[in-house]
């Protein structure tokens, strides 16, 4: 409560200095944060003062319904498998600059450090319960803090340990969504969703969501406890969950959570064949992200280049207003580590593409064969068909 305080007279204040640039002065513990935070919203938010999510959606439908920004933040990206992360209070003050501009849905997992994401996410959101919501994932398998990449464990025992864990790391009552985050098949989903139900009933959970499944499991579970959100990889290159779990989704009253909606980046624009992903960084396995593979897939840049050029929208922009505009249930969660990444990815949620609009968008992308798969074998084995 302290520190959500703190939080409201610091918006205030940066306000009136983005405006004035008077010296300033402040409480000593928070002197670092203001300062830094002072100079990154003059710099680049300007006398807008920055983009907003003014609009909010609803994920699932009536004991599951949870109602969040109409664009969350994928915290992933922020400690793992992106390159370059920025340092832990760039982190934390890109979080909470999210918060600022009205993002209140926030999606980690276990297994994105594995366990550092979620602390580092906890330490962000820390104050302000009750303002925004976490989601996180559980079902991977870890022995001694490793993950067993070639195995699952939905298990009920694993479920309840990973949500303990979980709502230690983020410091939270419950969290918002806890989703499977690969089916495991040694463990029916029936079990799983009961255990989740379980949680729920507990209080640790608010919300039961998977990921990357089929329409016959989504059925099952739902069944057994109301589903809130898929969230599966969804975007202009990859758009499978068209065929059935969307039509579904519409059907039982489920959300859906895009995720990778800029497909890793791709879809912004900044990633040709000649960039290199460090070693921590998961695109320099995918089939996708290799260089001949990039250097033909950037012909659908081009196509969203040549879209947004007339109307003044990004790639980015124009790849997450499509999905945005492809159903009112779905909510997009990019994850980026730089404000300016943030601004424009926010402002696509004031874009509303017309139906001619997406007509003419999906018939340029789909012109254009992608290139290299999605996943390695491995992870393509992991996903529903
Ligand atoms: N359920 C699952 O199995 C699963 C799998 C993967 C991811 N996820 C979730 O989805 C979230 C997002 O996924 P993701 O990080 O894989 O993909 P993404 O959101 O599609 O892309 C993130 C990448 O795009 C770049 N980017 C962001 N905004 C940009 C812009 N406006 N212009 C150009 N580049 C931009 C970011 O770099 P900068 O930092 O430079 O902006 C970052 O490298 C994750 O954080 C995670 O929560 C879930």
């Amino acid at each position: 409560m302290k520190k959500e305080q703190n939080h409201i007279d610091r918006r205030d204040f940066l306000k009136r200095t983005a405006l004035a640039s008077v010296a300033f002065c402040v409480a000593p513990t928070l002197e670092k944060v203001y300062a830094t935070r002072q100079t990154v919203t003059a710099k680049e938010t300007g006398p807008s003062n920055g983009a907003s999510v003014n609009q909010q959606r609803t994920l699932g439908s009536g004991e599951a319904a949870f109602t969040v920004s109409a664009m969350g933040f994928g915290c992933m990206g922020l400690n793992y498998h992106r390159s370059e992360h920025p340092d832990e209070q760039a982190a934390i003050r890109l979080v909470h600059e999210a918060i600022d501009r009205g993002v209140t849905l926030f999606d980690t997992a276990e297994s994105y450090g594995p366990f550092t994401n979620e602390r580092l996410v906890g330490k962000a959101l820390r104050g302000y319960a009750g303002r925004v919501s976490v989601t996180s994932k559980f079902g991977h398998k870890f022995v001694n803090g490793v993950q067993v990449k070639t195995e699952e464990d939905s298990s009920p025992a694993n479920i309840r340990k990973v949500c303990e864990n979980s709502l230690r790391s983020l410091g939270v009552e419950a969290l918002g969504i806890f989703y499977q985050h690969r089916s495991d098949l040694n463990t029916p989903i029936e079990a799983v969703a009961e255990t989740v139900g379980e949680l729920i009933k507990e209080g640790k959970v608010l919300h039961f969501g998977l990921c990357e499944v089929n329409a016959d499991t989504i059925r099952r579970a739902h069944a057994v406890c109301p589903v809130t959100a898929i969230q599966s990889e969804y975007h202009l290159m990859h758009r499978t969950v068209e065929e059935s779990v969307l039509p579904l989704c519409r059907e039982l009253g489920i959300g859906f959570v895009p995720y990778s909606p800029i497909n890793r980046g791709f879809l912004g624009g900044l990633i040709n064949e000649y960039t290199r992903f460090s070693p921590n960084d998961n695109r320099q396995t995918l089939p996708r992200f290799q260089p001949e593979a990039i250097r033909k897939n950037l012909r659908i840049v081009e196509a969203l280049n040549a879209f947004g050029r007339t109307r003044g929208y990004t790639p980015a922009q124009i790849a997450l207003a499509w999905l945005m505009r492809k159903a009112p249930f779905i909510v997009p969660i990019p994850g980026t580590t730089k404000l300016s990444h943030l601004e424009e990815n926010l402002r696509a949620t004031d874009i509303t593409l017309t139906d001619e609009e997406m007509r003419e968008l999906e018939t340029a992308v789909s012109a254009i064969p992608v290139t290299g798969s999605r996943y390695d074998a491995l992870q393509e084995s992991k996903v529903q068909k």
